[in-house]
């Protein structure tokens, strides 16, 4: 792969690790990291966007771990336009074979009050800061954030002063998702035309999806020249989320006769990444969301039904093969042996060490047992447990059982181990779930507050699993719990303690001072 793409090529940039992970909630631990990094250098990312090293202890080590650990892809780290950053984030990323840096500053008007920066003073900060960067690395991307409210003369200027200073990509991000299609194209184009030096460097479009417009700003942004996608896994991202990585890439690959640009991504690895990103961020995929919901190859009425029997294209605009989703659900039960699930784990994107194998064969025996067939989601909740229930987790649920019935208030006998120390209490609760939320907090006294509850059934049918979020925050951080059981209440009692377990890793992560966002 080549940094400068062919007329065709498209380069994939993914920043699910980054802008992703920004998401309230989406906070994923190292080794979560380091498993969607390998899985996306694998599906033949071109570029990952690994993290923001500045911003705490735990996104540099991730962003280093990343980049020594990654075979293919070009390991980017983000940076505010400061040298401390620009060090900072090229301390993490000269590990790769093929580093990169990527340096940032809002250019709009209402970003330059923030920064109470003018327009010359901006300019020269930009000079420098690309300037440092491109000293440290020879891959250096510049983005003036939210770039398409900024004036375009000066937008021009300093897009010249960065592609001067030795910036290899500018990347052209709608950061709060205002374009539309058409306009992100003028951009794109206006930028062509008028910067000199602008056929020499790679332009990069990044949208976010506050309009639903994300996959149609950036499609038509590459229409316009640009030849760098910037997306996620299932869209994740800040408020509405990114472009999503699964819908730019089959847009271009079912749709080459009018967008005839090739991209380097292997798509049959898609639907096992968007499982992982669901999975670790614990932000389940809405059902009917293109290309990875459930619904996406889903034909329920009869029409349709019999039209894709008799021929698939009659309703189906791709294979459920092409993003590696199985046409058969081959079901497991009590008697599919270790090798079967191993096997099953593999097509659905898992693949499991021995240890985690013994573990998940474990639990899956304990599934069965209940639930005579267990389905490709069963597994997938199974998994989202597996790492939930660890246990190097500091609280889990030893036992607990509700007494419920017509006449309020309902009770819940817990006992927690907390730090390998068990403790037990009855606590009563406006319902079940109610009760058990009191046990958990009487036995964890927190201050965190519950943001989300929220149950879905992971199957059809009563002995189905049921898979609760909930997600709390403590001080401005926001972390999502999840679990699966046949058991509703279980569920959303693990899923509290799950939460409660990242949050006490997110309250060892140390930010730096100042806000993020602003250079
Ligand atoms: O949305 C945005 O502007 C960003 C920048 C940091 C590139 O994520
Ligand atoms: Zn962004």
């Amino acid at each position: 792969m080549t940094d400068t793409p062919k007329q065709d090529r498209v380069l994939i940039f993914d920043t699910t690790l980054r802008d992703g992970e920004q998401s309230p909630g989406a906070t994923m631990t190292h080794d979560e990291k380091l498993e969607i990094a390998a899985m996306l250098d694998e599906m033949g990312v071109d570029i990952i966007e690994a993290g923001f090293p500045i911003a705490s202890e735990g996104d540099f080590e991730a962003v280093r771990d990343i980049a020594k650990l990654s075979k293919n892809a070009v390991i980017c780290g983000l940076s505010r336009a400061n040298f401390a950053d620009i060090d900072r984030a090229w301390e993490a990323v000269q590990h790769s074979a093929r580093p990169r840096i990527h340096t940032f500053i809002g250019t709009s008007p209402l970003h330059r009050d923030i920064t109470k920066l003018t327009q010359d003073e901006m300019a020269e900060r930009i000079e420098a800061t690309v300037t440092h960067a491109r000293n440290l690395c020879d891959n250096v991307q510049w983005s003036p954030m939210d770039a398409t409210r900024t004036e375009h003369d000066y937008l021009c200027r300093v897009v010249e002063i960065a592609i001067k200073a030795g910036a290899t990509t500018i990347n052209i991000p709608d950061t709060v998702g205002y374009t539309a299609p058409r306009e992100s194209a003028q951009l794109i184009r206006m930028l062509l035309e008028r910067v000199p030096g602008a056929d020499e460097i790679v332009f990069a479009t990044h949208c976010h999806n506050d309009l639903g417009m994300a996959t149609a700003n950036a499609l038509a942004a590459v229409e316009a020249g640009a030849r760098q996608i910037e997306c996620t896994i299932n869209g994740l991202g800040e408020r509405a989320g990114n472009t999503a990585l699964e819908e730019v890439v089959m847009a271009l690959k079912v749709r080459n006769d009018i967008m005839p640009y090739t991209t380097g991504i292997d798509t049959t690895k898609i639907m096992g990444l968007s499982r992982k990103v669901a999975t670790v961020s614990g932000f389940p995929v809405q059902y009917n969301k293109a290309i990875v919901g459930k619904n996406a190859f889903a034909h329920e009425s009869g029409i349709h039904q019999d039209g894709v029997l008799k021929n698939a294209e009659t309703f189906e605009i791709m294979r459920p093969a092409d993003i590696g989703l199985n046409a058969t659900n081959l079901v497991m039960g009590k008697h599919s042996g270790r090798a079967a699930l191993r096997a099953k784990m593999k097509e659905l994107g898992y693949d499991l060490a021995d240890n985690q194998l013994k573990d998940v064969f474990v639990r899956f025996k304990a599934l069965a047992d209940r639930k005579k067939e267990v389905y490709d989601d069963d597994l997938v909740a199974l998994m989202r447990d597996s790492s939930s229930d660890a246990e190097h987790d500091r609280i889990q649920v030893k036992f607990l059982r509700v007494i419920c019935g017509t006449e309020a208030p309902q009770s819940a006998d817990l006992i927690l181990s907390v730090d390998g120390t068990e403790h037990q209490v009855t606590a009563q609760g406006d319902g079940p779930v109610d009760a058990a939320f009191n046990a958990i907090k009487a036995l964890f006294p927190h201050h965190a507050r519950l943001q989300l509850y929220q149950v879905h059934a992971v199957t059809e049918g009563t002995d189905a699993q049921a898979t609760v979020s909930v997600r709390l925050e403590e001080d401005g951080k926001i972390v999502t719990g999840q679990s699966s059981d046949t058991d509703t209440v279980v569920a959303s009692a693990k899923a509290y303690v799950n939460a409660l377990n990242r949050l006490l890793v997110r309250r060892e992560k140390t930010k730096p001072e100042g806000d993020l966002q602003s250079a």
